[in-house]
C-alpha cells in the first residue's frame, strides 16, 4: 500500500456525529466544523458522511474551502467562519454561501452586489464577546446595526460568538462571555431584527455549558474523537477517528554501547532489539518525541529511541520477541487493545490534538474506511 498511511474511520465519525445530536437534542441544529481539511481528516469525505447523517450546517475558515465542498456535491449552508475579501462576493451570492461579518465595509459591498444580482445574502454577524480576535466587539454592537439598518438586501440569518476558554473546567470566564451575548441577541430583539440562529458553542460547549445551545451548536474536535482538553469529561463516549500506520522496514540486534540514530541522543544500555520504521517528522510525527514517544507493535507498546528523523524512527522492540519485518506499527490510534491517543501524543509534545491532526492529516495516502467495509 505505502510505507506509511492513514486510515480514516468514517463509522467513528458518525458515532461522534450521533453523540452530539444526543447532546443536544432535536432543539439545536449542529454545523460541523470541517475546516482546515476537516482537522486534517479530509474534508469532502467527512463533509458528504456528516451530509447522510444529517448534519445542518458546514462551517469552513476561507471561501475556497466552501466552494470546494459546493463542487463536491455538499447541499447544506456552508458559513465561511473567518469571512470572505470584496473578490468573494459574486461566488458567495452565486453559492450561497454564508460569510461572517465584522466589518462594515463589507455588508456595503455585499448589499450593493445582492442589489445587483437580484438576490439578498444571508450573513452571520460575528460579534467579540471576549475572545478577542475577529469579530465586532459587543460594545460597537449599536452603530454597526445603526449602518445595517440601510442595508436591504442583508438578511441577519445569524449571530454568532466564540468562546474562549470552554475547554477549561473554571466556566466563569465562558458565563461571562455567554451573558455578554445574551444581552447582544436582546438587543437584536428590541430592535426587531430576527436572528434565525443564535450560535456560540464549540465542543466545550456542546459539552459542558447546555446553555450555550442556544439554535446551532459548532462542534469541530468532538466529532473526530478528542475531548477539547483534558480538563473536560466527556460523558459521551468519543471514537478517535484518525490512525497514523507504517511498517517495520529493519530489525536489528543491537550490541550494548552502540548509540542511534542522529546526534547520539540514546545509547543501548544493554543488548537490544531495534526495529526501524518508515515515518518521521515529514509525516506530522512530532520531531520532539524523539526518546520520548511510544508505538505499538504487535499491540505492544515500543519506546522511540534515539531521535524522530525526517522519515525513520527506530523503536525498541526488545520486550516484543515477535515483531518482524514488514509488521504494521501504529503511531496514532489502537492495535490490539492498545491505544496511542493525539491527546497523548500532544501532552508529550506540549501541544494540544488539533495540531497533531492537522499535521499527520497532510499525509497524501489517507483512506477512508466505512466500518467493516475495509478501506475505500
Ligand atoms: C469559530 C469557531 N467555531 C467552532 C470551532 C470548533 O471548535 P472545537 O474544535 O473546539 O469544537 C472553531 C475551531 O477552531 C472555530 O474557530
Amino acid at each position: 500500500m505505502a510505507l506509511n498511511w492513514v486510515e480514516i474511520d468514517l463509522s467513528a465519525l458518525r458515532h461522534n456525529f450521533l453523540q452530539v445530536r444526543a447532546r443536544v437534542g432535536s432543539q439545536a441544529g449542529i454545523l460541523a466544523v470541517v475546516k482546515s481539511d476537516a482537522y486534517g481528516h479530509g474534508m469532502i469525505p467527512v463533509a458528504r458522511e456528516l451530509a447522510s447523517a444529517g448534519v445542518d450546517f458546514f462551517g469552513v475558515s476561507k471561501c475556497w474551502e466552501a466552494l470546494k465542498l459546493r463542487s463536491a456535491g455538499i447541499v447544506q449552508p456552508i458559513l465561511i467562519l473567518a469571512g470572505i475579501e470584496a473578490d468573494d462576493i459574486p461566488e458567495v451570492l452565486e453559492k450561497d454561501l454564508r460569510p461572517a461579518v465584522y466589518r462594515t465595509d463589507h455588508c456595503r459591498l455585499l448589499n450593493e452586489a445582492s442589489r445587483g444580482a437580484g438576490k439578498g445574502a444571508r450573513i452571520h454577524l460575528k460579534i467579540d464577546t471576549g475572545m478577542g480576535r475577529l469579530g465586532i466587539p459587543d460594545r460597537d454592537l449599536e452603530p454597526f446595526l445603526d449602518e445595517l439598518a440601510g442595508l436591504r438586501h442583508l438578511e441577519i440569518e445569524g449571530v454568532f460568538s466564540h468562546l474562549a476558554t470552554s475547554d477549561e473546567a473554571d466556566k466563569t470566564f465562558s458565563q461571562e462571555q455567554l451573558d455578554r451575548f445574551r444581552r447582544v441577541l436582546r438587543r437584536f430583539h428590541d430592535r426587531g431584527i430576527p436572528v434565525r440562529y443564535a450560535h456560540i458553542a464549540n465542543s466545550g460547549g456542546v459539552l459542558d455549558l447546555p446553555e450555550a445551545h442556544h439554535q446551532l451548536v459548532r462542534p469541530g474536535i468532538m466529532l473526530y474523537g478528542s475531548p477539547p482538553s483534558d480538563e473536560i469529561l466527556c460523558p459521551a463516549p468519543l471514537r478517535p477517528v484518525m490512525t497514523l500506520k507504517t511498517k517495520i522496514l529493519q530489525i536489528k540486534e543491537v550490541p550494548a554501547g552502540q548509540s542511534i540514530g542522529y546526534g547520539r541522543t540514546f545509547t543501548c544500555p544493554r543488548p537490544m532489539r531495534i526495529a526501524t520504521v518508515a515515518v518521521g517528522y515529514d509525516d506530522g510525527y512530532p520531531r520532539v518525541l524523539s526518546n520520548r514517544g511510544e508505538a505499538l507493535v504487535r499491540g505492544l507498546r515500543a519506546p522511540i529511541v534515539g531521535r524522530v528523523s525526517m522519515n525513520l524512527i527506530t523503536l525498541d522492540v526488545t520486550h516484543v520477541p515477535d515483531a518482524a519485518e514488514d509488521d504494521e506499527v501504529v503511531l496514532l490510534g489502537a492495535q490490539g487493545s492498545e491505544r496511542i491517543t493525539a491527546e497523548e501524543i500532544a501532552a508529550k509534545a506540549g501541544t494540544i490534538s488539533y495540531e497533531i491532526y492537522c499535521a499527520i492529516g497532510k499525509n497524501p495516502q489517507r483512506f477512508f474506511r466505512n466500518g467493516s467495509d475495509g478501506l475505500a
